[in-house]
């Protein structure tokens, strides 16, 4: 199997080899330091693996299902530890998607279902998120698309790159479609936690016994470094099968990543980040907001969850040109193209971290770039 390099690994590999002044493309709240864990880690704890169980930490799946809301329908015995929310869904589409077989993933998306579904062999079918719907897809389309031969519909619940949620009673109609073919339904989660309504996503996994829920502690926490995510799936056949993959592909759970998620999902610690990563997305959202409703030369639908969103150029150049200008010097600034998504018109624009700081700053830089257009 040959993956090929999707363009917004491209992007970031070269924006931040360039090393830019600022940038308006973090999608995640500010990371913790390892010193915030070292207190309540065990001095003893050896680094072999926990030898305790190949799904992971019991107490960390434990909190997985807590946290995730999933415990009314999952016990830890439906978790699988991975190295993030990008090897849950590497895992699941491998082991799910043969060649020949039909997969329908949502555009605007996360691209790693793209690239390895082609990379498999099997057809890749794109649900159109339409923008004039903010960014919804239609269910009459998805019907279309839907055949006897699909075998997953991966969604990116909520979206990158727009930031929109499905509701439970769209899901509800998209698992009725996947039912019909004994399809299964991947949502992406990673940006769960993030709701800027306050009310949380359906999660798939409550929802089908063929849904499978992926997310991770990299977004909400801040704690992408540590490779530590999950995927939870009622079908236990489903969980062991990835868990087969993984022992050929990365072999067992990094026990550092464990053993630190253990830790940042507990209530003393995860209480307290959330209500700091919230605090600070609401703040960075609205003065990307504003920034877009002072300038002509962008709009947006307001995205409801996480911390990125995409916007619309009303310019004569499109979003390569424009961030490539921007990434030159005086500005010194990155941002992703749309293009990076196959929407050469919008750009991506990611405020996570800390609140005001670095975003002003780099809205700053692009507020003077525009100036010169
Ligand atoms: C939609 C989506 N899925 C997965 C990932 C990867 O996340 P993780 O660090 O949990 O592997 C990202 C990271 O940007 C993402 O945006």
């Amino acid at each position: 199997m040959y993956v090929r390099p999707h363009e917004l690994f491209k992007r970031f590999l070269n924006g931040f080899k360039a090393q830019p002044a600022a940038s308006v493309v973090h999608s995640l709240a500010t990371p913790p330091k390892l010193g915030d864990f070292i207190d309540a880690l065990d001095p003893e704890l050896s680094l072999d693996w926990s030898s305790k169980d190949f799904q992971g930490l019991p107490s960390l799946r434990e909190k997985v299902v807590l946290r995730t809301g999933t415990d009314s329908e999952c016990t830890i015995d439906n978790v699988l530890i991975t190295a993030g929310t990008a090897e849950a869904n590497f895992l699941t589409i491998s082991q799910l998607v043969q060649p020949g077989d039909e997969i329908i993933v949502d555009v605007p998306g996360w691209p790693q279902p793209l690239v390895l579904g082609e990379a498999i062999g099997a057809e890749v079918r794109r649900l159109n998120r339409n923008e004039d719907r903010a960014w919804r897809f239609d269910i009459d389309e998805l019907a279309e698309l839907v055949s006897e031969k699909t075998k997953l519909i991966f969604l990116c619940n909520p979206n990158n790159p727009t930031g929109q949620v499905i509701t439970e009673q769209e899901l509800l109609k998209v698992i009725a479609l996947a039912e019909k073919v004994g399809a299964y339904v991947l949502c992406d989660e990673v940006y769960a936690g993030l709701e800027w309504s306050g009310e949380s996503i359906p999660r798939v996994a409550n929802l089908y016994d063929k849904g499978i829920s992926t997310g991770s502690v990299s977004k909400v926490l801040g704690l992408q470094g540590l490779r530590t995510g999950w995927l939870i799936c009622r079908n236990k056949n489903l969980v062991f099968d990835a868990m087969v993959l993984r022992e050929d592909t990365s072999e067992i759970m990094n026990i550092m990543g464990e053993a630190i998620a253990d830790i940042a999902l507990a209530d003393d610690y995860y209480l307290t980040a959330i209500k700091q990563a919230l605090d600070a997305g609401r703040h960075n959202l609205q003065l990307v907001d504003n920034f877009i409703q002072s300038h002509s030369a962008l709009d947006w639908h307001l995205p409801p969850a996480g911390l990125i969103g995409f916007c619309h150029l009303n310019l004569d150049i499109d979003s390569v040109e424009f961030a490539d200008l921007l990434m030159q010097e005086p500005w010194s600034t990155f941002v992703m193209p749309g293009t990076a998504y196959d929407y050469p018109d919008h750009l991506r624009l990611g405020f996570g971290g800390s609140a005001g700081a670095g975003v002003a700053d780099g809205l700053q830089r692009m507020h003077q770039f525009l100036e010169t257009l």
